[in-house]
Protein backbone atom coordinates (compact mmCIF):
# COMPACT_ATOMS: atom_id res chain seq x y z
CA UNK A 1 0.00 0.00 0.00
CA UNK A 2 1.36 3.58 -0.93
CA UNK A 3 0.24 6.83 -0.94
CA UNK A 4 -0.09 9.37 -4.15
CA UNK A 5 2.70 12.08 -3.35
CA UNK A 6 0.16 14.55 -4.57
CA UNK A 7 -2.60 12.98 -2.23
CA UNK A 8 0.02 13.29 0.63
CA UNK A 9 1.42 16.94 -0.28
CA UNK A 10 -2.83 18.08 -0.48
CA UNK A 11 -3.96 16.50 2.76
CA UNK A 12 -0.65 17.86 5.00
CA UNK A 13 -1.84 21.38 3.46
CA UNK A 14 -4.50 21.18 5.54
CA UNK A 15 -2.21 21.47 8.71
CA UNK A 16 -2.21 24.84 10.05
CA UNK A 17 1.44 26.28 10.66
CA UNK A 18 3.47 29.61 11.86
CA UNK A 19 5.84 30.69 9.13
CA UNK A 20 9.52 31.20 9.61
CA UNK A 21 12.56 33.05 8.01
CA UNK A 22 15.89 30.91 8.64
CA UNK A 23 18.87 33.08 8.56
CA UNK A 24 22.18 31.88 7.78
CA UNK A 25 25.76 33.28 6.29
CA UNK A 26 28.00 31.99 3.52
CA UNK A 27 30.58 34.52 3.55
CA UNK A 28 29.76 37.67 4.18
CA UNK A 29 26.32 37.38 2.28
CA UNK A 30 23.07 36.33 4.61
CA UNK A 31 21.08 33.58 2.97
CA UNK A 32 17.29 33.62 3.72
CA UNK A 33 14.52 31.04 2.83
CA UNK A 34 10.87 30.99 4.20
CA UNK A 35 10.25 27.28 6.48
CA UNK A 36 7.08 26.06 7.69
CA UNK A 37 8.36 22.23 9.09
CA UNK A 38 9.57 24.08 11.55
CA UNK A 39 9.37 22.51 15.63
CA UNK A 40 10.64 22.57 18.61
CA UNK A 41 11.80 19.34 20.15
CA UNK A 42 13.86 19.06 23.33
CA UNK A 43 14.28 21.38 26.46
CA UNK A 44 17.60 19.83 27.45
CA UNK A 45 19.48 20.80 25.33
CA UNK A 46 16.68 23.03 23.52
CA UNK A 47 16.37 22.09 20.63
CA UNK A 48 14.67 22.62 17.16
CA UNK A 49 14.01 20.85 14.10
CA UNK A 50 13.61 22.59 10.43
CA UNK A 51 12.79 20.20 7.73
CA UNK A 52 14.54 21.34 4.39
CA UNK A 53 14.59 20.17 0.82
CA UNK A 54 17.42 18.34 -0.24
CA UNK A 55 17.95 20.62 -2.97
CA UNK A 56 17.90 23.70 -1.22
CA UNK A 57 20.72 26.19 -1.30
CA UNK A 58 19.95 27.34 2.46
CA UNK A 59 20.94 23.83 3.11
CA UNK A 60 24.47 24.16 1.40
CA UNK A 61 24.92 27.56 3.12
CA UNK A 62 23.94 26.17 6.84
CA UNK A 63 26.28 22.99 6.50
CA UNK A 64 29.09 25.41 5.55
CA UNK A 65 28.14 28.34 8.38
CA UNK A 66 27.62 25.62 11.17
CA UNK A 67 24.50 28.44 12.82
CA UNK A 68 21.21 29.76 11.81
CA UNK A 69 18.46 31.49 13.04
CA UNK A 70 15.09 30.91 13.18
CA UNK A 71 12.59 34.24 12.65
CA UNK A 72 9.00 33.24 14.10
CA UNK A 73 6.96 36.01 11.42
CA UNK A 74 4.19 38.09 12.35
CA UNK A 75 0.84 38.86 10.75
CA UNK A 76 2.06 41.44 8.44
CA UNK A 77 5.04 39.88 6.73
CA UNK A 78 3.23 37.78 4.13
CA UNK A 79 5.38 39.71 1.05
CA UNK A 80 8.40 39.36 3.36
CA UNK A 81 7.38 35.81 3.42
CA UNK A 82 6.55 35.21 -0.67
CA UNK A 83 9.89 36.74 -1.43
CA UNK A 84 12.21 34.83 1.18
CA UNK A 85 10.57 31.46 -1.22
CA UNK A 86 10.99 33.16 -4.53
CA UNK A 87 14.49 32.22 -6.30
CA UNK A 88 14.86 36.06 -7.39
CA UNK A 89 15.89 36.60 -4.30
CA UNK A 90 19.24 34.87 -5.15
CA UNK A 91 19.97 37.81 -7.82
CA UNK A 92 19.62 40.71 -4.88
CA UNK A 93 20.84 39.67 -2.10
CA UNK A 94 20.99 43.14 -0.77
CA UNK A 95 17.21 43.67 -0.70
CA UNK A 96 16.32 41.77 2.22
CA UNK A 97 18.53 44.55 4.49
CA UNK A 98 16.00 46.91 3.62
CA UNK A 99 13.98 44.89 5.88
CA UNK A 100 13.55 45.83 9.98
CA UNK A 101 16.80 43.57 10.16
CA UNK A 102 19.80 43.78 12.57
CA UNK A 103 23.19 41.46 12.48
CA UNK A 104 23.18 39.44 15.68
CA UNK A 105 26.87 40.41 17.14
CA UNK A 106 27.41 37.07 18.78
CA UNK A 107 26.63 34.56 15.74
CA UNK A 108 26.89 37.29 13.11
CA UNK A 109 23.19 36.17 11.92
CA UNK A 110 20.48 38.28 10.47
CA UNK A 111 17.46 38.77 12.52
CA UNK A 112 14.44 40.29 11.93
CA UNK A 113 13.41 43.21 14.76
CA UNK A 114 9.81 42.96 14.28
CA UNK A 115 10.04 38.84 14.01
CA UNK A 116 7.47 37.40 16.92
CA UNK A 117 10.58 35.54 18.36
CA UNK A 118 13.87 35.19 16.91
CA UNK A 119 16.01 32.03 18.49
CA UNK A 120 19.95 31.43 17.03
CA UNK A 121 20.81 28.23 16.61
CA UNK A 122 24.29 26.31 16.58
CA UNK A 123 24.15 23.25 14.19
CA UNK A 124 23.35 20.17 16.50
CA UNK A 125 22.65 17.35 13.85
CA UNK A 126 21.46 16.54 10.62
CA UNK A 127 19.36 13.77 9.43
CA UNK A 128 18.69 12.51 5.98
CA UNK A 129 14.37 12.06 5.71
CA UNK A 130 13.15 11.20 1.85
CA UNK A 131 14.07 14.01 -0.20
CA UNK A 132 14.07 16.37 2.59
CA UNK A 133 17.30 16.71 5.04
CA UNK A 134 16.40 17.36 9.01
CA UNK A 135 18.58 19.92 10.66
CA UNK A 136 18.23 20.26 13.98
CA UNK A 137 20.35 23.09 16.00
CA UNK A 138 20.61 23.89 19.80
CA UNK A 139 19.16 27.42 20.35
CA UNK A 140 21.81 29.28 21.88
CA UNK A 141 19.93 32.83 22.30
CA UNK A 142 16.03 33.45 21.78
CA UNK A 143 13.89 36.73 22.27
CA UNK A 144 10.27 37.08 22.69
CA UNK A 145 10.50 40.41 20.48
CA UNK A 146 6.21 41.03 20.86
CA UNK A 147 4.39 38.84 22.59
CA UNK A 148 1.33 40.54 21.87
CA UNK A 149 1.88 40.32 17.56
CA UNK A 150 -0.81 38.07 15.94
CA UNK A 151 1.24 35.52 14.11
CA UNK A 152 1.29 34.31 10.02
CA UNK A 153 -0.31 31.52 9.79
CA UNK A 154 -0.06 28.90 6.46
CA UNK A 155 -2.81 26.65 5.62
CA UNK A 156 -3.97 25.59 2.26
CA UNK A 157 -1.35 26.51 0.54
CA UNK A 158 -2.28 30.09 0.95
CA UNK A 159 -1.42 32.88 4.35
CA UNK A 160 -3.97 33.87 6.81
CA UNK A 161 -3.81 35.18 10.42
CA UNK A 162 -5.29 33.98 13.32
CA UNK A 163 -9.16 34.89 14.38
CA UNK A 164 -10.12 34.58 17.90
C1 LIG B 1 5.00 29.17 3.45
C2 LIG B 1 6.16 28.40 2.89
C3 LIG B 1 6.77 27.44 3.68
C4 LIG B 1 7.86 26.72 3.20
N1 LIG B 1 8.45 25.79 4.02
C5 LIG B 1 9.51 25.09 3.58
C6 LIG B 1 10.15 24.16 4.43
O1 LIG B 1 9.77 23.97 5.59
N2 LIG B 1 11.22 23.48 3.94
C7 LIG B 1 11.68 23.67 2.66
O2 LIG B 1 12.66 23.01 2.26
N3 LIG B 1 11.11 24.57 1.83
C8 LIG B 1 10.05 25.29 2.27
N4 LIG B 1 9.46 26.23 1.45
C9 LIG B 1 10.01 26.46 0.12
C10 LIG B 1 11.26 27.34 0.16
O3 LIG B 1 11.04 28.56 0.85
C11 LIG B 1 11.72 27.69 -1.28
O4 LIG B 1 11.78 26.52 -2.04
C12 LIG B 1 13.03 28.39 -1.28
O5 LIG B 1 13.19 29.03 -2.54
C13 LIG B 1 14.20 27.43 -1.09
O6 LIG B 1 15.35 28.19 -1.09
P1 LIG B 1 16.70 27.77 -1.81
O7 LIG B 1 16.92 28.84 -2.81
O8 LIG B 1 17.66 27.74 -0.69
O9 LIG B 1 16.54 26.46 -2.47
C14 LIG B 1 8.36 26.96 1.90
C15 LIG B 1 7.74 27.94 1.10
C16 LIG B 1 6.67 28.65 1.60
C17 LIG B 1 6.03 29.71 0.72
Amino acid sequence: MSVDPLVFRSAMARLATGVTILTTRRGDRHEVMTANAVTSVSLHPTLVLASISSESTWLQAVRCCGRFAVNVLAAHHEDLARWCADHARHEQPEAITRHDVSVSPESGLLLFNDALVTAECRAHAEHLAGDHVLVLGEVIAIDVRDACAEPLVFFDRGYGRVVS
